[in-house]
């Protein structure tokens, strides 16, 4: 996978050439490519943004560098790219458009700044909206890293495939209790089936766990699923019917 980050702050990008991320371009399963949109900017002082037409508060990207620069990032690789905008606008980010993405072997990641791109860019040269939540960040620099980082991460060979597939969200529910050395820690101790050996009870509690995990956080994870019969005695068991999500 490639990814090309177009921003005006390379320099903050430090999380993605560390951990997980690095490794996975050092093995060359990832490709990231940081652009500098000033590169593509008018004058002397590469000027990239101005003032809003109509007046008000802010400067605006404009759009004849922010236009130059997609296409010159687009046609840096053979492969045609999926150009994202990340802005507070766009669909929220989840495990599954992620998973969706990371199918893509090419992604441009445009980051806005100020108030924004302007908006005929979105209209002509934008394939994608991504928000990463409803509140206001001051950039796209870190919800294209928050992206990055998770499409990075199901890319194969990049993690373990086993961790990938129980992690929160990958089954439809939330990971189970995970517990190291040592086995008491302060007068707490690990549940005792943990230290069985014994690999089908073990399972048997993952499950067990990760839907209790589920119902008691996010009880509204566990509307969307098709629970089979076992799933859902063993909700009601632990769970029985009125006594409430819990904390
Ligand atoms: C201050 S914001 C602009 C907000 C814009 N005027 C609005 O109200 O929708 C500047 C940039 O930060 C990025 N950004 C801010 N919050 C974000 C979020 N929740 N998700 C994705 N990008 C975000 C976008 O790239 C945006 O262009």
């Amino acid at each position: 996978m490639r990814l090309d980050i177009l921003t005006l702050f390379p320099e903050i990008f430090a999380p993605l050439f560390a951990s997980i991320p690095a490794r996975a371009q050092t093995s060359s399963r990832v490709q990231v490519e940081l652009h500098n949109l000033r590169d593509w900017g008018r004058g002397r002082h590469r000027q990239v943004d101005d003032v809003p037409f109509g007046g008000g508060p802010g400067m605006v990207i404009q759009a004849e560098p922010l236009a130059a620069a997609i296409r010159a990032v687009g046609a840096m690789d053979p492969r045609p790219p999926r150009v994202i905008y990340l802005t507070p606008q766009g669909t929220p980010l989840t495990q599954t458009l992620v998973e969706e993405l990371a199918d893509r072997p090419r992604l441009v990641l445009v980051c806005g700044h100020y108030e924004g791109i302007d908006e005929r860019i979105r209209e002509s040269l934008v394939d994608q909206e991504i928000s990463i939540g409803d509140y206001v960040l001051s950039g796209g620099e870190l919800p294209a890293m928050v992206l990055a980082d998770a499409l990075i991460r199901l890319v194969p060979g990049v993690i373990d495939s086993e961790s990938v597939a129980r992690e929160s969200f990958s089954t439809g529910l939330l990971d189970h209790p995970h517990y190291s050395r040592p086995a008491v820690f302060e007068g707490l101790s690990v549940p005792e089936v943990l230290l069985s050996g014994h690999h089908g009870r073990i399972e048997e509690w993952r499950r067990e766990q990760a839907l209790l995990n589920t119902a008691r956080r996010r009880p509204d994870l566990l509307e969307a699923l098709d629970l089979s019969q076992r799933d859902r005695e063993l909700l009601t068991r632990f769970q029985p019917p009125g006594s409430g999500p819990g904390p």
